[in-house]
């Protein structure tokens, strides 16, 4: 289950490759946008006001997500769904996909299938984190991989659940797309001021949600101690801060572009 709150908790850094990805979308007057896994839906705002005149929807499978995006005061149609089983109408112009796809083994046949229904012309706009291989993965990984949780938690940790930026790029100039990819890397602040390591509170509202889920009250006690013992070492407090680097990956198609029109 989501958490809408614990997910907000670091709203500023989480939205921040949301515009630098939507910045590369210069569709002028798209008929309609359509934000996948759009979360609690503050982001998804942004874009009915980027195009105010285009019809916005956002789709999230988390029906929490969705009750407190329905909340908002925004020109957006919010609704509970699968992005596995979305289908583009005919007016799709604009599709933003950020920080979903890495929830979704197979992604990438969806991209593809994606690509191919919207019209031609029409933006597909994603982005996923790159930090697996971070001290913060390698650590929740070491930890899920002690005697006493391999058999719950191995299945739910993938070691690389999305691609690097070459390979998307490849995937979809294969299905007739231009294509933007780059990656980036924000060097993240976080004030170490309450009990628990910022990290920890930051990996609570994404990549432990599931730990969480699978585990028992005491379990998950003790998974998050240890945890936060190995992301103290990881990413100790300077400043009154730690340092916590985070690598996210962009793509930006456009269908139906030639190769040779690569954005
Ligand atoms: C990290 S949040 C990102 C939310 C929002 N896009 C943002 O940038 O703030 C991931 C969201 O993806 C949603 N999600 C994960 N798998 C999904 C799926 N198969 N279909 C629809 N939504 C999904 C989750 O419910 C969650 O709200």
């Amino acid at each position: 289950m989501w958490d809408p709150s614990t997910y907000l908790r670091y709203g500023d850094e989480r939205s921040r490759p949301f515009h630098d990805l939507v910045a590369r979308v210069p569709a002028e007057r798209p008929r309609a946008v359509v934000d996948l896994g759009c979360g609690p839906g503050t982001l998804t705002a942004t874009l009915a006001e980027r195009w105010p005149a285009s019809r916005i929807a956002g789709l999230d499978s988390s029906a929490e997500m969705i009750d407190r995006a329905g909340a908002l005061a925004a020109p957006v149609s919010f609704s509970v769904g699968d992005v596995r089983d979305w289908r583009p109408e005919p007016d799709v112009d604009v599709v933003v996909c950020n920080a979903v796809l890495q929830w979704v083994p197979g992604h990438q046949e969806l991209l593809t299938r994606w690509a191919g229904a919207l019209p031609a012309g029409a933006w597909l706009a994603f982005q996923v984190p790159g930090n697996f291989a971070a001290p913060s993965h390698r650590a929740l990984r070491e930890v899920a991989g002690r005697d006493r949780w391999r058999d719950t938690l191995a299945p739910l940790l993938r070691e690389a659940p999305v691609d690097e930026p070459v390979d998307y790029a490849a995937l979809l100039v294969g299905a007739g797309c231009a294509v933007d990819a780059w990656e980036t890397t924000y060097v993240h602040l976080l004030p170490a001021a309450g009990a628990d390591h910022p990290v920890l509170a930051w990996m609570e509202g994404t990549a432990l949600r599931p730990v969480r889920a699978a585990l028992d009250a005491a379990g998950w006690a003790d998974f998050r101690a240890e945890l936060g013992v190995r992301l103290a070492e990881a990413y100790p407090v300077r400043q009154g801060q730690v340092y916590f680097p985070f690598r996210r990956i962009f793509v930006v198609a456009r269908t139906g572009a030639r190769a040779e029109e690569n954005l």
